[in-house]
């Protein structure tokens, strides 16, 4: 998408809410489907030109529908808000919609199944720029990759315009002055100044 696309419009924000709708039956992880209590399909204001993504819903998002609502997701609210951003105008979705049990990291076929859902929300929600936080959603984007390698720097994939960083549980692991809250702070405010 090109850097002066507007976000998802009208039309787009009925597509993206429909698509939500036929997330929540998906049953392409039988497992999931099985353990779920919901489908974490994302959330998406309209208007949202800046798109973070994260890995897969923890125990709160399974309890509530929603993405990022537990400790990472208030530290993403705060981090968000000191950079000048609000998350009531960013839209948030995860590689995963369903939370895998004990949050066990996502398996690869699972990650190939929800992967069409992602690449429909992307393309509806037509952002400025993508943060991927952490190593799963920033191989989404860039397979292989080491996340030091990438995060930071702005990088075009597939139309798209990407921005690695830590993921708030790494900030939160490491402590108010370590070096990932520092840095998913400074890519932070990069992203918002991107989207401005
Ligand atoms: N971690 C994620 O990656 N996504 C969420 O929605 C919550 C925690």
């Amino acid at each position: 998408m090109s850097p002066d696309a507007p976000g998802p419009d009208g039309p787009a924000q009925a597509a993206l809410a429909a698509l939500a709708q036929q997330v929540q039956g998906c049953t392409r992880c039988p497992e999931l489907a099985e353990t779920r209590t919901h489908v974490v399909a994302g959330a998406f204001p309209p208007g949202a030109r800046l798109v973070v993504m994260g890995e897969a819903p923890g125990a709160q998002e399974d309890a509530t529908g929603a993405p990022f609502v537990g400790r990472s997701g208030q530290l993403l609210d705060l981090l968000l808000a000191e950079a000048g951003g609000d998350r009531a105008r960013t839209a948030v979705l995860n590689t995963l919609k369903c939370r895998p049990p004990g949050n066990r990291p996502p398996r690869p076929a699972e990650s190939a199944h929800c992967r069409p859902w992602t690449e429909q929300q992307l393309g509806l929600a037509a952002p400025r720029l993508v943060v991927t936080l952490g190593l799963s959603a920033t191989r989404w984007f860039l397979p292989r990759t080491a996340l030091g390698a990438v995060r930071g720097v702005v990088h075009e994939v597939a139309g798209l315009r990407v921005l690695p960083t830590y993921h708030p549980s790494a900030a939160l692991r490491g402590g108010p002055r370590g070096e990932p809250r520092r840095l998913l702070a400074e890519d932070l405010a990069l992203a918002v100044r991107l989207v401005a």
